[in-house]
């Protein structure tokens, strides 16, 4: 199996290191900084070589000659301190589109793609409805990385182990998200809730220039596995809704069941009356940048 990774900044380098740990034969990276690339996949190429793994790292040279089983699109400005996600939007749709123009078009016919550039949301929606892929084949990945951060301060907070808890995230991937656990001390869940919707925000405050990027490649090697063992697992992800949930012709952070042909199915959560509410004013926002993407002609 085979992945193209687009844009080598820490995210996608770090999806290239994390691929030494999966049953991989081939990465290729694409970045427009060419030199970068050829350096970060040389210095990973390395990196096989002292781990005894057979897997081959590439630069790309020509995207629009590349085909891979699984695209990760990780090219994109990452937030800097006081930013929103949504605040990225202009210029990563910008180099999103740029993107979508030079892919090869049995690439766009086969793969499965996931998107890790934010808004993550937004962006999924865009890619969608720019290449018209089947959605099955579209994987956007925050709720792995929400529910992740998630699992970790519900375990700081409510002191059970991680590897017992399973959390779900759901809604947008901002500080609106929607978390959801229900096993415990409420205070103590709505504690974890509110440290898991500013997790990302508090990372880039200690970066000062970047934002997160071990755990948002960790997020992604859960898709990847999944993808390639055809693992059928639940792993929450914004995926393109057609009535599920209530909701069309949007994007949003859903559990959902990832197999060898991307998303296989979309869960349905028994919501409440209250979390119906929650899961609306969650998805508010990418509402209005889907709008406002349409107001601009761009979609
Ligand atoms: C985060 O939550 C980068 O959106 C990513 O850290």
């Amino acid at each position: 199996m085979k992945i193209l990774i687009i844009g080598a900044g820490n995210v996608g380098a770090h999806i290239a290191y994390l691929s030494l740990f999966s049953s991989l034969d081939e990465v290729a990276v694409y970045d427009i900084q060419k030199e970068l690339v050829l350096g970060k996949t040389l210095d990973l190429s390395h990196s096989a070589g002292v781990l005894k793994k057979d897997l081959k790292f590439r630069a790309v040279q020509n995207l629009a000659e590349e085909v891979a089983d699984i695209v990760v699109i990780t090219a994109g400005m990452p937030r800097k301190e006081g930013m929103s996600r949504a605040d990225l939007l202009d210029v990563n749709v910008k180099i999103m589109q740029d993107i979508i123009e030079n892919l090869n078009e049995d690439l766009l016919q086969n793969a499965v793609f996931i998107i890790v550039a934010n808004p993550v949301d937004v962006l999924s929606y865009y890619f969608y409805k720019k290449t018209g892929i089947a959605k099955n084949r579209l994987i956007g990945m925050a709720g792995a990385l929400d529910a992740g951060r998630f699992r970790y301060h519900l375990h700081e907070n409510i002191d059970k182990k991680i590897s017992d808890l399973n959390p779900v995230v759901i809604g947008s991937h901002s500080k609106d998200m929607m978390c959801v656990y229900k096993e415990g001390d409420a205070s103590l869940i709505d504690k974890a809730k509110v440290e898991t919707q500013n997790a990302g925000a508090k990372v880039v405050s200690y970066y000062k220039g970047g934002s997160a990027y071990f755990a948002p490649a960790s997020g992604v090697k859960t898709l990847i596995d999944a993808v390639i063992e055809d693992k059928n697992e639940i792993i929450p992800s914004v995926a393109v809704l057609e009535g599920e949930y209530g909701y069309s012709d949007i994007a949003f952070g859903v559990p959902v069941r990832i197999s060898k042909t991307g998303i296989s199915e979309i869960i349905k959560l028994q919501l409440s009356k209250n979390e119906e509410e929650e899961l609306k004013s969650s998805v508010n926002g990418i509402e209005d940048s889907i709008a406002y993407l349409r107001e601009k002609n761009l979609i």
